[in-house]
């Protein structure tokens, strides 16, 4: 096992209401999926725990909604001081339960930490209105209000950034946080909860719940004392956790699946393409919900693009995320893995192509090759569904409306990206698209700063930006009467 500058960092047990939990009934291990070892075995919390969770983190609002913004302004600094501080640490807990090489645990890190910077400033930016009314004796003031407890349902596939950009404006706003991150990779929410409580942000303010999903996750839904829930994951679960929020008319901002096209035009630049299909289909391995998930290229530059993209990915190195080298990790799982080989499987039976890769690696059974397919049509599962793996699945397009086309021909509207030298093309491909994201000519989109988010099925809400933190606030109206002389 990889060691750690601070072990310290290295928790086995939920955080609650500012206790750490060591000792359970239920137990669950932390596997690293490179190697098959055992990072540490977790104290799983029950129901009970969320129960009583859920109170704390009411107690702690009823202080934390009236703590100045000044205060949690200087809070969140310094979390996201600490988490700067300890970025070696925090890399290399990711790496060894997430899979991904150590450099890319280490961008995600300062993509995490940016969302605190960012919503660490924006606590002072929370505006409200006056509205002139027509009579003289009264006047209407808009003014915005923490949403209360939030609870959040994180992913494994960003363990660190995914759980920042939900607790930083949770917490900016006023409100308290529940965290409930997926099992595959808890230790980094975990390290995450120590960095805040060593900052100084109070007992009950920031939880980390660690515990099965069937457990917990009705518990955090049903409480009427939870007004909003956040969730980053699949659209399946997505809609079920809709649904049991339902009976609360809970708050809910989802971030669910995405099915990318990713358009590239004859008239495009064909390196930054390339470039740019590399960097956006095999980040984290394909593990992303704004990944290529489908690549359309038009039919007269087709074979060229394909022939250049498989020089580039024979030249891709997979193995252990802490080795020099290694270009590209393992999947989270063995279960991911076999979900991806079935896929693939399932497109070559009905004809497809394989360029390059097609198959779990000889390193091990959570590896996948990286992999190119060609000979598709939209009648295939491969491109209606989320691959989450590193499988580039090529489709060839002649016309500008048949690209918008199978663009949209998808139930998602995550993000999207299209590549051409043609500035009419690119707007009217910017507007006629159906998704929340687009990007011209560039795939690395990003960041603390911008609206995160989807349309359709892949979700409500943004993340990021100046307008992340209206999902966890209330807006009130106050009419001001008895004004006239
Ligand atoms: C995601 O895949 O859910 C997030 C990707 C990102 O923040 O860039």
């Amino acid at each position: 096992m990889n060691s750690l500058i601070d072990s310290t960092l290295l928790k086995s047990g939920s955080y609650l209401n500012g206790k750490w939990i060591t000792k359970a009934e239920t137990q669950a291990d932390v596997l690293n999926p490179a190697t098959g070892e055992v990072i540490t075995t977790l104290a799983l919390s029950n129901e009970q725990d969320a129960k009583t969770v859920i109170d704390d983190a009411n107690t702690a609002f009823q202080t934390w909604k009236t703590t100045s913004v000044q205060t949690r302004f200087e809070l969140l600094k310094k979390w996201f001081d600490l988490i700067i501080a300890n970025k070696q640490d925090l890399a290399a807990i990711m790496t060894m339960e997430q899979g991904k090489t150590l450099a890319e645990s280490l961008g995600e890190i300062d993509y995490g930490a940016s969302y605190v910077e960012w919503f660490a400033e924006e606590a002072k930016r929370i505006y409200g209105d006056v509205i002139n009314l027509p009579g003289q004796d009264k006047q209407a003031l808009v003014i915005r209000q923490p949403v209360g407890v939030v609870a959040a349902i994180t992913p494994w596939n960003f363990p660190n950034a995914m759980i920042t950009r939900k607790a930083a404006p949770a917490l900016a706003a006023g409100c308290t946080i529940i965290i409930k991150p997926a099992l595959e990779t808890p230790l980094s929410a975990l390290a995450l909860a120590e960095l805040a409580e060593r900052a100084g942000i109070p007992a009950g303010v920031i939880n980390v719940i660690v515990g099965k999903s069937r457990d917990l996750g009705k518990v955090l839904t049903d409480s009427s004392i939870v007004r909003k829930l956040t969730f980053t994951g699949s659209t399946p679960v997505g809609k079920v956790l809709m649904k049991q929020c339902a009976d609360t008319v809970k708050r809910t901002s989802m971030e669910l699946g995405g099915n990318a096209p990713l358009i590239i035009f004859d008239d495009a630049n064909m390196d930054k393409a390339i470039e740019a299909t590399l960097a956006s289909k095999y980040r984290n391995s394909g593990q992303t919900c704004i990944c290529a998930n489908r690549i359309l290229v038009q039919d007269g530059i087709y074979d060229l693009f394909v022939a250049k993209l498989k020089a580039r990915v024979e030249q891709f190195r997979l193995g252990n995320g802490f080795d020099q080298g290694t270009t590209h990790g393992p999947l989270v799982s063995e279960k991911a893995a076999n979900d991806v080989n079935n896929l693939v499987q399932q497109a070559i039976k009905q004809g497809a192509k394989v360029e390059i890769g097609g198959n779990i690696s000889d390193l091990g059974s959570c590896f996948f090759e990286p992999t190119i397919l060609t000979n598709l049509d939209a009648k295939m599962e491969i491109f209606r569904e989320e691959i989450f793996g590193p499988v580039a699945p090529i489709f060839k397009f002649h016309s500008e409306q048949e690209a918008v086309d199978l663009a949209n021909d998808t139930e998602f509207g995550l993000a999207s990206y299209v590549f051409t030298d043609n500035i009419s093309r690119a707007w009217r491909m910017a507007t006629n698209i159906e998704y929340g994201m687009v990007g011209i000519n560039e795939v690395a989109i990003s960041s603390a700063m911008v609206p995160f988010g989807g349309i359709k099925e892949s979700g409500n809400g943004r993340e990021g930006s100046k307008y992340g933190l209206d999902d966890y606030t209330e807006m009130k109206y106050i009419c001001l009467g008895g004004l006239g002389s």
